[in-house]
């Protein structure tokens, strides 16, 4: 049997659902990462007068959950902010409720203003502050209240590219609009905040944390504790993971979420990685060099960081700790031994 006698081969195996392997080589197999997000640096002091006019005109009825999403340039469709993670700056007025439901995606929430709201997460009202981490794992029920009396903001972040990317995502509400507390407020965090005092009798459940927040009070002691000579880290100064108390690992089995302190004039190694890794800054002023982009950045201003962009940190205050809180999306590419580094002064590390 010879060949069939159609004018364009191409064509006749594009309508037979094959490709020619020859003309797609570079982009399945590329010799390096060639990420679609680009470095990109979200203003936070921009984007706050639009929080609160939508506040103000946007009705809980018409947005449920009244999230501004940092969209990376490249990533639209969908909306991303890396290729692999997302965030969201929320706003809540005094009095307002976000209905409960649970994801198949990992969350959490950073908070970057305001008090007197909480979220409850399967059962346990965890109550929130300037500089708390809030986790709510894959499949956990979770609603916010807010009973103080002026509005809070808080970055969401969420894992949805991933789980996406699997097409393994469900969705549930809950039902009833809110969640009746069924534990003591705050009781996970208080039961392992003893750090090598841990519950002996608690079983992991899920490979995410069982503590609902990690407050800034306790940040704030853990970075009192190391002394003010430590070198930390040659490329993000002092940082400090959020561990799962239980297992020693990331809070969520998809990102690794830290924080770091750079000392005044902190210059960071220049370096590269394949993670992805979003940045929100707690407080100070510096720059970020990512790729061929410098991000000043300040108080409260979150930045981007694509896989394999050369990446260095710096603190501009001679006088004044900068404070970073990132996440990264690490632990997917650890376990499916994706992980690679790269820094200069010392060649490829993986
Ligand atoms: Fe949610």
């Amino acid at each position: 049997m010879g060949a069939p006698s159609t004018p364009d081969p191409y064509q006749a195996i594009a309508q037979l659902g094959a490709a020619p392997l020859w003309r797609y080589f570079g982009d399945v197999l590329p010799a390096q990462p060639k990420p679609k997000a680009v470095p990109y640096l979200w203003r936070y002091a921009a984007l706050r007068p639009y929080l609160h006019h939508f506040l103000e005109t946007c009705s809980l009825e018409e947005a449920e959950r009244r999230v501004l999403m940092l969209v990376n340039p490249e990533l639209t469709e969908p909306p991303a902010t890396t290729t692999s993670l997302y965030a969201g700056l929320q706003i809540i007025g005094p009095g307002e409720t976000a209905q409960a439901h649970r994801h198949t995606s990992n969350a959490f929430r950073y908070v970057i203003e305001g008090t007197g709201a909480y979220t409850t997460v399967n059962g346990e009202r965890v109550h929130m502050h300037p500089g708390d981490l809030l986790m709510t794992p894959g499949w956990h029920w979770h609603d916010h209240e807010h009973e103080g009396d002026a509005p809070m903001i808080w970055l969401d972040a969420l894992d949805y590219p991933i789980t996406n990317a699997f097409d393994a995502n469900f969705f549930e509400l809950y039902g009833e609009r809110t969640q009746k507390s069924t534990v003591p407020d705050d009781l996970s965090s208080r039961q392992f905040i003893h750090g090598q005092l841990s519950p002996a009798w608690a079983v992991p459940h899920t490979s995410s944390s069982p503590v609902g927040n990690y407050p800034w009070a306790e940040t704030s002691r853990a970075f009192d504790a190391i002394a003010d000579d430590a070198v930390g880290s040659e490329v993000e100064g002092i940082i400090l993971e959020y561990k799962n108390p239980l297992t020693g690992g990331p809070v969520v089995p998809t990102m690794s979420c830290r924080i770091s302190r750079l000392r005044p004039g902190f210059r960071g190694a220049r370096t590269r990685r394949t993670t992805s890794a979003i940045y929100h800054v707690v407080r100070g002023t510096g720059t970020a060099l990512v790729g061929d982009q410098h991000l000043d950045w300040t108080d409260k201003d979150v930045f981007a960081v694509p896989p394999w962009a050369d990446f260095e940190l710096r603190n501009d205050s001679g006088t004044e700790d900068a404070f970073l809180f990132s996440w990264t999306n690490e632990p997917v590419l650890r376990a499916l031994g994706f992980l690679r580094e790269e820094l200069p002064e010392r060649g490829s590390q993986s």
